[in-house]
């Protein structure tokens, strides 16, 4: 096949790509950020065949509930069907693709297209069609004319999840040597977890690689960007900026995250936030949750920022998820929720949610923090010389750790960018054949009068 004629693209600008972004040498080229037609690639390339977290599986409990999320810039709706599983298609009519539903969440029996009434039921197949007997030669074939299934939908610890690629290895497969990683955050303990009412979203002038990486990889950034925030909170001096107080995980998927090191450690950070009852919630209830399901090598290490690839973040210690939503080169929206331990006591919910308001809600001072940081790293990249950048990752490397899977290392380290980088280069240097050889060409003369 002859890719150039198919896609419309030159194969040198996967050529070019490779030459912007170098993990082994650890130099990223500032143009991956604002890159129009890099953009694009992603799209097709990342967000349309990797796992996209789309709610929390507690955002929709009832059959019929419904929520509009994102796959990159495709509108999906989340379906909690009649036998308890959970469905999702393409927010977009057969008939002339009118938005088929223009709420984001609610509760409904069947989905009907404001534009000529068209209408799907909860799984997205089409059920009706005003006037069909008249209107067409014969009955239009419903099961070609449904919505656009997402083939693969997964739910684990309580999170939903969607690929657009029917052929990409499962949820756990993709995760690799993150999948432990994925537990000790998410399957703490037996009760699972859910979100405390609903989604916050907001927009950033900024690339969604800019918070994507910075929750895959740096910790580095926390005492400098943060060093206020946390004066204010702690009432007092930070603490110093030194030793090894914990460590990093990272997976050749391009996942990463990190865990403060000790008891000590994260009690203090956390005292500072949601004071003696939280402290003793994670003292005297999780931390013996996880040593008992995990192992007490666990319990001695706590869990505080990680993202899994693309686009699914969580603060652990702040109890956030968010997913990263592209909305253009130069502009995402976060989406995120708080969570909470089913079995935690009522008091440590409230408390959890407005923690996590004031520090990482669309208003919280930490997010504050980042939010400029990556705003600030955007706007330049508008000039002729600034986005022919060369950017340095290059720090730290990694070490093995006895029974932790991956690449681990010392928390100062920019090793897990390196290989977020190195995932997302595989992607978008390789087409995506199903996207990129075009629509198939429909049967639909028939029906025509
Ligand atoms: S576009 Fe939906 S019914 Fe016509
Ligand atoms: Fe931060």
């Amino acid at each position: 096949m002859d890719r150039e004629k198919v896609s419309g693209r030159s194969i040198d600008l996967e050529e070019k790509i490779r030459n912007l972004v170098q993990p082994d040498a650890g130099v990223i080229h500032a143009s991956v950020y604002s890159d129009p037609e890099i953009y694009q690639l992603e799209l097709e390339r990342i967000f349309a065949r990797s796992w996209i977290m789309l709610c929390p599986d507690s955002q929709i409990p009832n059959s019929g509930d419904y929520f509009v999320a994102y796959m990159g810039e495709d509108p999906v709706i989340v379906v909690r069907q009649a036998d308890g599983t959970i469905a999702a298609f393409l927010n977009q009519c057969r008939h002339r693709g009118a938005t088929l539903c223009r709420g984001e969440s609610g509760n409904t029996r069947n989905f009907t297209c404001t534009y000529h009434g068209w209408t799907y039921d909860t799984a997205g197949t089409l059920t009706n069609v005003p006037r069909e007997e008249f209107s067409y030669k014969e009955p239009l074939d419903r099961k070609k004319w449904s919505a656009r299934r997402v083939p693969q939908v997964e739910v684990h610890h309580g999170l939903v999840f969607g690929n657009w690629d029917e052929n990409a290895p499962d949820f756990r497969t993709s995760l690799g040597d993150a999948a432990l990683y994925f537990d000790l955050n998410f399957g703490r303990t037996e009760g699972g977890m859910a979100a405390y009412g609903g989604v916050y979203k907001w927009r950033v002038q900024c690339n969604w690689k800019l918070g994507a990486e910075q929750l895959t990889s740096d910790n580095f950034h926390f005492m400098t960007s943060h060093s206020s925030a946390i004066t204010a909170l702690i009432e007092g001096e930070a603490p110093p900026f030194d030793g090894e107080p914990g460590r990093i995980f990272t997976s050749v998927e391009g996942h990463g995250g990190g865990f403060l090191a000790g008891q000590e450690a994260f009690v203090a950070q956390l005292m500072t936030t949601t004071g003696q009852i939280g402290a003793d919630y994670i003292t005297q209830i999780e931390q013996p949750g996880v040593a008992a399901k995990f192992g007490q090598q666990w319990a001695d290490f706590y869990p505080v920022y990680c993202n899994f690839f693309p686009t699914f973040g969580y603060l652990h210690a702040n109890r956030r998820i968010n997913v990263w939503i592209p909305r253009g080169p130069n502009e995402m929206e976060i989406w995120a929720w708080v969570l909470y331990d089913r079995n935690s006591p009522e008091e440590v919910v409230e408390l959890r949610s407005k923690v996590t308001a004031m520090t990482f809600g669309p208003a919280g001072i930490f997010e504050q923090d980042d939010s400029a940081n990556w705003v600030d790293i955007q706007r330049p990249l508008s000039g002729a010389i600034a986005r022919t950048s060369e950017l340095n990752m290059q720090m730290g490397g990694y070490q093995s750790y006895d029974d932790w899977p991956g690449l681990t290392g010392p928390d100062l380290t920019e090793v897990s960018a390196r290989n977020f980088y190195a995932r997302w280069l595989e992607l978008v240097t390789k087409p995506n054949e199903a996207l990129e050889a075009g629509a198939t060409k429909q049967e639909v003369l028939a029906n025509v009068r």
